[in-house]
């Protein structure tokens, strides 16, 4: 394979509120007039200092997406990005309680994301779909709305369900019957786990929410029959070194764990969470980690793969981007 083809890659795990560059945010800031002074500094990047400050920014830029116009562009230019960048596959994380904030239903906010995925996918082929999130310092109320709502508004495109917010907020256990409800419905499951909790939280997480996949699950390093319990399991974890970096998690990426896990035998993919916060991209995630533990392409790839078996679409999509997939690869001859 030449140097030069370009590692066909997948995302599992990017919020699509946090995928908004700062300069889209100020222009529609502008066009409704809301002041964004407080988020967006004079260099035009986002202001947070913690995880907390983060969630609070995350927050407030998303308050400026009003309409489902306003939703197809940003995941229109998110799922473009994602292709030029090589990605065939990109998954987001979709917030029904950020789209009731602004003012828009469910409904309406689904039907903008998917015309925005759709129209990139006619154009460069990259397919998408949407993971509705609760939020977790919202209580177990809320997250139980969003998955009540979910399933009463099916759409082709909206596959999975998951927890994000702040893990240190609320036990799984309150999110056990949500999580009932989406399994039930044919709904893929994942939560955000061991990123800022440590092992105790991932084991609650698996035990109480049935997920097959974790957002993050990288400090399950920290305990060796957890590590043990991901490979016999086949947990496969969305890790997204460049956010921990960004958020203090670890302090290099020579220092993160995601390559021993890997060599531990677990199905680690690679993603890059909320990009513009935290000055990354897929390809970033791809060509930093790949750099800083001598991954080959073939690893690369295996990596991509892992992703693929893992993402909640139907059969015959993942069997088609497995054909793409196999077809990058295939040496010229
Ligand atoms: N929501 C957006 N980004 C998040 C993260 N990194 N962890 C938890 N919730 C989030
Ligand atoms: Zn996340």
């Amino acid at each position: 394979m030449s140097e030069h083809v370009t590692v066909p890659k997948a995302e599992l795990h990017c919020h699509i509120e946090g995928a908004a560059a700062p300069s889209l945010v100020a222009r529609l800031a502008d066009h409704y007039q809301i002041d964004v002074s407080a988020i967006i500094d004079g260099n035009g990047k986002y202001v947070w200092s913690d995880f907390t400050s983060f969630l609070e920014t995350y927050d407030l830029a998303s308050n400026v997406f009003k309409t489902p116009a306003d939703y197809s562009l940003l995941s229109e230019t998110y799922f473009r990005m994602l292709a030029a960048e090589g990605a065939i596959y990109g998954e987001v994380f979709i917030s029904p309680d950020h789209a009731q904030s602004a003012g828009l239903s469910y409904a309406s906010y689904v039907e903008g994301l998917a015309a925005g995925i759709e129209r990139a996918k006619i154009d460069t082929g990259i397919e998408g779909r949407m993971i509705a999130i609760g939020v977790r310092h919202f209580g177990a109320a809320a997250v139980e709305r969003v998955a009540r709502e979910v399933i009463a508004n099916p759409h082709p495109m909206v596959t999975g369900f998951g927890l994000a917010g702040d893990e240190r907020d609320g036990h799984p256990a309150n999110f056990a019957r949500a999580f009932r409800m989406a399994g039930e419905a044919g709904l893929g499951l994942t939560a955000h786990a061991g990123e800022f909790g440590g092992p105790d939280s991932i084991t609650a997480a698996l035990d109480f929410l049935q997920v097959k996949r974790l957002g993050h699950g990288v400090r399950a390093i920290e305990e060796k029959d957890l590590i043990r319990r991901l490979v016999d399991e086949k947990i496969v974890l969305e890790t997204c070194p460049g956010s921990n970096i960004a958020l203090g998690v670890y302090s290099v990426l020579r220092f993160h764990p995601v390559n021993i896990l890997r060599q531990e035998g677990v199905r680690i993919t690679l993603n890059s969470d909320d990009p513009p916060f935290f000055g990354t991209t897929l390809g970033r995630e791809y060509s930093s980690v790949s750099k800083t533990f001598g991954l080959s392409e073939a690893d690369q790839i295996a990596i991509t793969r892992t992703a693929l078996e893992a993402a909640f679409c139907d059969e015959a999509a993942r069997n088609r981007l497995m054909v793409r997939l196999d077809s990058a690869v295939t040496p010229a001859v």
